[in-house]
């Protein structure tokens, strides 16, 4: 029997037949707005609610905005990191501005994947984090994409050693097929994919969840909404995408 993390997100954890097997480093990926960094304030939020201490690796935003984009849901973190259970890794500002002087765990270059893990270290141990996730890994290769596979190797050691579940972003264009490149593809323990597509004038949001080592899973793909409370998953749903679009009862 594994032990599972579950997702909390509603409808996500039916698909994953109980929630992510413990340790597995998941690949999120998706084009932008598929709802990449909803899912993994969601994720980390569910673990808070229920005494799983988190960290948020912040790569493409301001820490500060972060914490903005969180309380629009609800999600409110400033009293868990207060208390210690929750942590941002700023790896985004380099230490430049006033705002930047408040955080604790500061990566003073970003780009230096060795320092970054340092600091990633350092707050999963002082939090005791259960739960990580880092938005976006692709950041950290986009410029040098040959080290991709060897930057998410790194992470996978560090994030599963130390015993977290942890969800990894991995941005793709819009026509992308693939989910971030060969190497990282394959070094990840799961990968679920977000998807927008446009159907007779309209987006619609589907994910599907292409493997998860360690566990049984649907095969299907299910379509979700974002709401003001977060991603919503209907499981018992499929939506088929060919030469005409149908969302079903599975
Ligand atoms: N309160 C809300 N209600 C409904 N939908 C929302 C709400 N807030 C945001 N969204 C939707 O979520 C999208 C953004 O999701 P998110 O930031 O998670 O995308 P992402 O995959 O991280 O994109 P990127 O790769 O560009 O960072 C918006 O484009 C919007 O469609
Ligand atoms: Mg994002």
């Amino acid at each position: 029997m594994v032990g599972r993390v579950k997702t909390g997100i509603p409808g996500m954890d039916e698909i994953l037949n109980g929630g992510i097997p413990e340790r597995n480093v998941v690949l999120l990926s998706g084009g932008p707005g598929t709802g990449k960094s909803i899912f993994s304030y969601q994720y980390l939020w569910n673990g808070l609610r229920q005494g799983e201490p988190g960290v948020f690796v912040a790569l493409e935003e301001h820490p500060v905005q972060v914490r903005i984009n969180m309380s629009q849901f609800g999600w409110d973190v400033k009293p868990y990191e207060r208390e210690g259970s929750f942590a941002i890794v700023d790896a985004f500002t380099g230490g430049v501005g006033e705002a930047a002087k408040r955080e604790r765990y500061v990566v003073r270059d970003p780009e230096d994947v060795g320092l970054l893990v340092d600091v990633l270290k350092e707050a999963i141990r002082d939090t005791g984090a259960k739960r990580v996730a880092v938005d976006s890994v692709s950041t950290l290769y986009l410029a040098k994409p040959v080290l991709a596979r060897r930057t998410v190797m790194v992470l996978k050691r560090v994030l599963s050693g130390l015993g977290t579940t942890s969800i990894l972003v991995s941005q793709v264009s819009v026509t992308e097929r693939g989910f971030g490149g060969p190497g990282v593809e394959h070094a990840a323990d799961g990968i679920i994919r977000l998807d927008l597509d446009e159907i007779n004038g309209e987006l619609v949001r589907s994910l599907i969840v292409w493997k998860m080592r360690g566990t049984r899973h649907s095969m299907r793909r299910h379509p979700f909404e974002i709401t003001d409370k977060g991603i919503i998953v209907y499981h018992n749903k499929v939506v088929r995408i060919g030469r005409t679009f149908t969302i079903q009862e599975a």
